[in-house]
């Protein structure tokens, strides 16, 4: 059996009752046996500020960048605040995304969920993720997208997905997600393994000059 994928979520919504986060627990089942999803603790961050960003950074920044740094992958599950993205979330964002040259984030595959009790299903925020996620050279999951509107009727109080359309739908999402970390983990793998063919071809690379 493939060995077992850690995936980190960082849910945009610090609510008690927050549909996001049900939804993330939710997905926590719906996910094949072979991912783990791990919601990170993102309320404790401190707001981000380069003078505390010393050689002994906040304990929970710290905290945070190794837990990112030992997951396979990040999964970024937010609501919409006025058309972008929670304070909180992008604040997660920033602290480990510093100091600079020692980003956690640098080329960790993602996927990015969005979700409202509107008709729109944060697409604001979810894209302006995705455009903090080019900058941080994460490879991001493209499709499916996914906009959850009108979440409220979606999940119950005990997380319970009641659409089976929607449970389907965020098992084809995890699964996307777990195949594109293993397809990358694959290509890394291929592009670190030592050619045979390289000290062959190596002499003759400036053959035609
Ligand atoms: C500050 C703030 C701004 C909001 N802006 C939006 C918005 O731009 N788009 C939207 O669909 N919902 C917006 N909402 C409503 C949220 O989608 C709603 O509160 C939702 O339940 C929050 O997600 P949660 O249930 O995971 O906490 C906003 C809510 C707050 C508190």
């Amino acid at each position: 059996m493939d060995a077992q994928l850690r995936v980190i979520a960082l849910v945009g919504s610090l609510r008690r009752e927050s549909y996001t986060q049900r939804v993330v627990l939710a997905l926590k089942d719906l996910a094949p046996e072979t991912m783990a999803i791990e919601v990170a603790s993102i309320g404790s961050l401190s707001l981000y500020n380069e003078d505390d960003d010393t050689d002994a950074p906040p304990p929970p920044w710290q905290a945070f960048r190794n837990q990112v740094r030992r997951a396979d992958g990040v999964l970024f599950a937010t609501p919409e605040y006025n058309r972008s993205i929670p304070g909180a979330l992008k604040n997660a964002i920033d602290v480990g995304s510093r100091p600079a040259g020692a980003s956690v984030w640098s080329q960790k595959p993602a996927a990015v969920l969005s979700a409202s009790p509107g008709a729109l299903g944060g697409f604001g925020a979810n894209h302006h993720i995705r455009q903090c996620l080019t900058f941080l050279d994460m490879p991001v999951l493209q499709q499916p997208e996914a906009y959850l509107s009108r979440v409220a009727g979606l999940i119950d109080a005990d997380g319970r997905i009641t659409s089976s359309a929607t449970a389907d739908f965020l098992r084809g999402f995890v699964s996307a997600f777990e195949q594109w970390i293993r397809r990358l983990r694959h290509d890394t793998a291929i592009a670190k393994a030592p050619n045979p063919q390289a000290s062959i071809l190596a002499p003759n690379r400036f053959a035609h000059l």
